[in-house]
């Protein structure tokens, strides 16, 4: 997948992976990264899929439904890409926390309802529910983040509050923001979930 990793101030430290909403790219979120944590090192993906010139992690149907089968094997495609590149670079595969916005936290949230390992912890902004009708792994002690908005036109706050009660139900120690706003990532969620991973940090660099 294409990507830009930046080694962090010690590769053994937390890596972010960072995960672009749709029609964005592996650069949009690095200025978050370094808000978030200028010591971690990071990697940004690209998502593979492109619909008209957008990129995505995965297909949809329309806006709002998506290609299930599709968002199956692309989380299996990006878990392993996530074990390559901690080969190629040396970071630790275990110390991952996904950072994703809009279609890149629906990925994340996709990684999170397959597979207990891959990630450490998760910031989602503006997720929704990835998937329905699925058993979750245990998730226990996983620190979670999510960042919602009252007004959101993609996600509504009914499906927000499901994905809390869906990832809480699995074990995850899960944080739930809201911002009196729509789908778009402002400043003060940025800030809010700063403080939340500082606030986790001992937890999260476990
Ligand atoms: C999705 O397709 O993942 C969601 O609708 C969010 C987005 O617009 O990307």
């Amino acid at each position: 997948m294409k990507h830009i990793f930046k080694k962090g101030t010690d590769l053994t430290n937390t890596t972010l992976l960072l995960l672009h909403g749709t029609g964005g790219t592996e650069q949009d979120l690095l200025p978050l990264a370094a808000q978030v944590d200028p010591q971690a090192n990071v990697l940004s993906v690209r998502g593979n899929i492109d619909e008209n010139g957008m990129f995505r992690y995965f297909k949809r149907l329309r806006p709002g439904v998506f290609d299930e089968a599709d968002l199956k094997l692309r989380t299996e495609e990006l878990k392993h890409f996530l074990s390559d590149a901690a080969n190629e670079y040396g970071f630790d595969r275990n110390k991952i926390i996904a950072i994703g916005y809009s279609n890149g936290a629906n990925i994340a949230g996709s990684l999170l309802f397959h597979d207990s390992n891959v990630l450490k912890g998760a910031i989602l902004h503006h997720p929704m529910v990835p998937l329905r009708g699925l058993e979750l792994p245990d998730l226990s002690g996983t620190p979670i983040f999510i960042g919602a908005g009252t007004n959101d036109p993609i996600c509504a706050s009914e499906e927000s509050e499901e994905l809390e009660h869906l990832l809480s139900n699995a074990g995850a120690d899960v944080t739930l923001h809201w911002e009196n706003h729509g789908h778009q990532l402002t400043g003060t969620e940025i800030n809010v979930a700063k403080e939340w991973y500082k606030a986790n940090k001992n937890r999260l660099y476990q």
